[in-house]
């Protein structure tokens, strides 16, 4: 029989001594050492239940009912000192890990835009506030969409202008192509679309030609606006509204000369006003005249071939080169850079990725 005097009489310093211990414990491990020593198989507390069974009879519930209460104090305990430590530790790491939402982003590190693509972000924000939306057409294209449809005769030397370049002849004898220009999108639009219309189209043209000037490869946007009562001077003030705003210059001399084009009629050319006083091109009023894109009122056999009745529906179209619009703003020398891939040139005339173009935002930081 085991003296139940002397049982008891060890379990209130036990208690004590295993409640000091955890409210000491310095960290999760530490703790789990003290819950091993007093609560585990062998650790002290357990040890003195083991010796419950050999205690009297009528003695063994209140001497079981105060080993309890003092096992609950020490688990109780661990667990408090244990979810304190948790909460310190994670107050610990938020404190480390902290990071500031406020600060502005390091927006270098992720790459430039190239000017290409700043430049048809700029096109689109002013075209897009004044009412046109974004269409898109495949790079290979066919005859009909690039030519025939676009007024161009068959055999007419204007197909011969544009150096197109042919994929391989089919068993039928027709033959794919890259897209010469971007206006075969005016028709993919035309067919699908019935008027009002209202496009601005940014794309990829290829044309066999390498030079300063000339790349195989190289961007134009066309614009296409067809409903009942547009005319030619909604075309000349659309553009003219455009060169001040994406040039940011207000003085900038708009001079539309008469021109050729299968699919327009009448046709115009249209130059802009520049300086080269001091070897330096300027934009705005001056002695020069820069050539930057091709419009004119769309022809009525374009709306024919299209669909669409000329006696009912007109409108106008135009068309210019991205890249040249982008030397022109950039003071970039040499086209065939855009395509050499050159990280250098690209720090240096790339922008920053956060600045998205807009007009209430600027064009260009
Ligand atoms: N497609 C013409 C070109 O590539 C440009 C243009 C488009 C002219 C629309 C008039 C109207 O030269």
């Amino acid at each position: 029989m085991a003296d139940l005097e002397e049982i008891l009489k060890d379990v209130e310093p036990l208690v004590a001594q295993s409640l000091q211990a955890v409210s000491n414990a310095a960290g999760l491990d530490e703790l789990d050492r003290i819950r091993v020593a007093a609560l585990g198989k062998k650790g002290s507390i357990s040890a003195l239940m083991a010796q419950l069974g050999s205690v009297p009879a009528d003695l063994r519930k209140e001497a079981g009912a105060r080993l309890n209460t003092a096992k609950v104090a020490v688990s109780e305990a661990i667990e408090a000192r244990k979810t304190a430590l948790e909460e310190a530790r994670l107050d610990e790491r938020l404190a480390r890990e902290r990071v500031d939402v406020t600060l502005p982003a390091r927006a270098a590190d992720i790459g430039r835009i190239h000017p290409v693509s700043q430049t048809i972000d700029e096109v689109v924000a002013i075209f897009g506030q004044m009412g046109f939306a974004v269409a898109e057409g495949p790079d290979i294209e066919d005859d009909f969409h690039n030519f025939t449809a676009l007024n161009f005769p068959p055999e007419h030397p204007a197909r011969m202008m544009h150096d197109t370049f042919f994929l391989p002849e089919k068993a039928d004898g027709t033959r794919h192509l890259l897209r010469t220009h971007t206006s075969p999108v005016q028709v993919r639009t035309m067919l699908k679309q019935k008027p009002p219309i209202r496009v601005i189209i940014p794309g990829r043209t290829y044309r066999c030609d390498s030079d300063m000037t000339h790349t195989p490869m190289f961007h134009q946007v066309e614009g296409l606006v067809i409903d009942k009562t547009t005319h030619m001077g909604h075309l000349k003030g659309c553009l003219i509204e455009f060169v001040k705003t994406y040039f940011e210059v207000d003085d900038v001399p708009v001079r539309f000369r008469p021109s050729f084009f299968p699919f327009t009629e009448p046709s115009a050319e249209v130059d802009i006003g520049c300086s080269r006083a001091g070897g330096e091109l300027k934009i705005g009023a001056g002695a020069d005249w820069l050539e930057i894109l091709g419009c004119g009122m769309v022809h009525p056999n374009v709306l024919r071939n299209c669909g669409i009745d000329p006696d009912e529906y007109q409108g106008f179209a135009f068309g210019m080169g991205l890249e040249r619009i982008a030397m022109l703003k950039y003071g970039i020398p040499d086209l065939r850079t855009f395509f050499d891939s050159d990280l250098r040139w690209l720090k240096h005339y790339g922008f920053v990725p956060l600045d998205v173009p807009t007009l209430s935002g600027g064009l260009t930081r």
